[in-house]
């Protein structure tokens, strides 16, 4: 089994990083994957949407982990989540300070997640990574950890591509170190072709980050609702079109990456 290592990235806060990455996750699990979650984000929504615990009882989070020794791995591993086949390494608010403890500590500050992952390969078909809004270490850990990275973008709203170019630029920087990273594309959430706005933001999308899923997902109150009990959106409503959408995300996702 070669594992892929999928980054959800994007400094923009609100464009749909971790609503992409828990229900991608559900749809991967459901087609038959071994599906691993890490959250990187203090604010550990994904966590909170998919743990059985709060993050704030988690001894080993993704924060140990990160500054800590490689003997943590398996401590930090949730085998069982609210989601069957899918695991996860919690986040939490400790995550504040370990940008500061790897630039203080460790040899190579940006690989410290690549290096504990090596373990993990081979025992899960997909690892998919939240990464908080910011550009620092964190998601420089998550980006040079993976094999792809989904940008998600907001499509209904005009300040959707605000920044993208400087994520593009970093995504070079981290092909220094990681040059294996490949760009999935961007992800348009939110989007309805029937709206102008959107029509502009995914022909921007295309040209700023080049490269664009055709899969989009459309705004739904099912996404807040899931959220809210801890569903996957296939056990809340799986004939809703914004279930569906994630499905057909998943697949387009399966196929991208052979
Ligand atoms: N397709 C959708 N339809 C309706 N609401 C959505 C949709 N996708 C995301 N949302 C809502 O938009 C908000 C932001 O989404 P999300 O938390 O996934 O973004 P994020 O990029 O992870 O944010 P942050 O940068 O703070 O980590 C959430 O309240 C979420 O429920
Ligand atoms: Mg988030």
């Amino acid at each position: 089994m070669s594992t892929k290592v999928i980054a959800v990235a994007n400094h923009k806060g609100g464009c749909g990083k971790t609503t992409t990455v828990v229900h991608l996750a559900a749809e991967l699990a459901d087609l038959g994957n071994k599906v691993l979650v890490i959250d990187l984000d203090p604010q550990a929504n994904a966590s909170l949407h998919i743990g059985l615990r709060h993050p704030s009882e988690v001894e080993t989070t993704s924060a140990e982990l990160l500054v800590g020794d490689l003997s943590l791995l398996s401590d930090a591993l949730e085998e069982e989540t609210n989601f069957k086949n899918v695991s996860l390494i919690y986040g939490s608010l400790n995550l504040g300070k370990t940008e500061d403890q790897l630039k203080d500590d460790a040899a190579r500050p940006s690989e410290e997640l690549s290096s504990k992952l090596e373990l993990l390969k081979g025992l899960y078909d997909y690892i998919l990574i939240d990464c908080p809004p910011s550009l620092k270490l964190l998601t420089s850990n998550a980006l040079a950890a993976s094999t792809h990275v989904i940008i998600p973008i907001e499509s209904g709203s005009q300040y959707g591509l605000y920044g993208v170019t400087d994520l593009i630029n970093h995504l070079s920087k981290i092909r220094r170190i990681n040059p294996e990273l490949k760009l999935l594309g961007a992800l348009l959430i939110k989007h309805d072709e029937r709206q102008n706005v959107c029509k502009l933001i995914r022909d921007e999308a295309s040209t700023q980050v080049g490269e664009l899923l055709n899969t989009t997902i459309p705004m739904s109150t099912k996404v807040n609702q899931a959220a809210i009990l801890q569903q996957s959106l296939l056990v809340l409503d799986k004939n809703t079109k914004v279930r569906k959408s994630f499905q057909q995300l998943a697949k387009e996702i399966v196929s991208r990456v052979k």
